[in-house]
């Protein structure tokens, strides 16, 4: 049995995380400041004497005994990390800077949930880990993709200097249970306008493409990640190749839910990406993995928890 700390653990992925965690037989300390994290996520834990749940903000120093530390504590998604853009890049840099200090500190394995936006809007097509990606610095988006940047760099120089065990995996887009349900996301975008019968709303022409992993996979590729052999860092991608347009994923989410709503068109968020997609390969090599869910499977199971969230 691990004693584990998972930062963010009260979100949408980390409250996966403790609970997959939990099964496995291990203690998780959830930290968490509810900025989007929701107790509801993880009341279902509450009543296990090996989970224990803590409100604290990442930005500030933590003190605690562990032997490995998931930090995924960062507002993922646009409508949330731009409400605040300032504390969105002290979440990722000075959360990262805590959380290297505390695995310094007690000796602990660190792993770092980064993004695909690390990529930018990509000029290679699919994006390997050696790719080093074309973002812009001063955008709206810039805080989220920056910080997420610096905070990669951290770890590896934490890596090179303090040679504290680090783990990076870069998250492509993952879907799910328990995603916010107005937090602009495609998915639950798409999910929570087709329950409620009203239109679907397409950026653009809505031909831009996205791969969408469904969230136990994602979270399958994190716990091998973190238990890999030491010499292995990463980063290493963890998403579904599968590549889908938005008007694909309208039309499926259409089908599955029964809905009866429409499609209307608006413009392009700025900066938006036109095309994303994982190159896997290396994950399935050194974490042997790759998912298993296909996204009609994973967008049934996610409809019927929003279907219930709003009933
Ligand atoms: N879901 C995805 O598709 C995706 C893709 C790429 C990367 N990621 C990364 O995975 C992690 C989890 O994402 P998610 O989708 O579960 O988002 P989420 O918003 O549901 O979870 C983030 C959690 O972090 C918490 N948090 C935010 N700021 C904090 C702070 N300063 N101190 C303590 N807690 C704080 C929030 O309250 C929330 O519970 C994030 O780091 C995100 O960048 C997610």
């Amino acid at each position: 049995m691990k004693q584990i700390l998972v930062t963010g653990g009260a979100g949408f992925l980390g409250s996966h995380l403790c609970e997959r965690l939990l099964s496995l037989g291990n203690e998780v300390l959830c930290v968490d400041n509810f900025f989007t994290g929701n107790k509801r996520n993880i009341a279902h834990l509450l009543n296990d004497s090996r989970f224990e749940l803590m409100r604290h903000d990442v930005t500030f120093p933590l003190y605690v005994e562990v032997d490995q530390i998931y930090n995924l504590a960062c507002p993922a998604s646009p409508v949330h990390y731009q409400f605040d853009p300032v504390q969105t890049t002290k979440t990722s840099v000075h959360g990262a800077i805590n959380m290297l200090g505390l695995a310094k500190r007690v000796k602990a394995r660190i792993l770092q949930a980064s993004t695909s936006e690390v990529y930018g809007d990509p000029e290679v097509h699919p994006q390997q880990e050696s790719y080093w990606g074309r973002v812009n610095p001063i955008g709206i988006r810039s805080c989220y993709d920056e910080g997420k940047r610096c905070a990669e760099t951290l770890f590896f120089d934490y890596w090179r200097q303090h040679k504290l065990q680090i783990k990076v995996v870069r998250i492509f887009n993952t879907y799910g249970p328990r995603m916010h349900p107005n937090d602009g996301r495609v998915v639950s975008n798409f999910i929570v306008q087709a329950l409620k019968n009203e239109d679907i709303t397409i950026y653009g022409d809505g031909m831009q493409t996205r791969s969408f992993c469904y969230v136990d996979d994602l979270i399958d590729g994190m716990i091998r990640m973190m238990e890999t052999p030491s010499e292995f860092t990463g980063p290493v991608n963890i998403g579904n190749p599968g590549e889908f347009s938005m008007l694909e994923l309208a039309e499926r989410v259409i089908r599955i839910s029964g809905s009866k709503s429409k499609l209307v068109f608006r413009a392009l968020p700025q900066d938006d990406p036109r095309q994303r997609q994982p190159d896997i390969g290396l994950a399935k090599r050194e974490l042997d993995w790759e998912p298993k869910v296909h996204l009609d499977e994973g967008l049934a199971n996610t409809i019927s928890y929003f279907r219930q969230l709003l009933a």
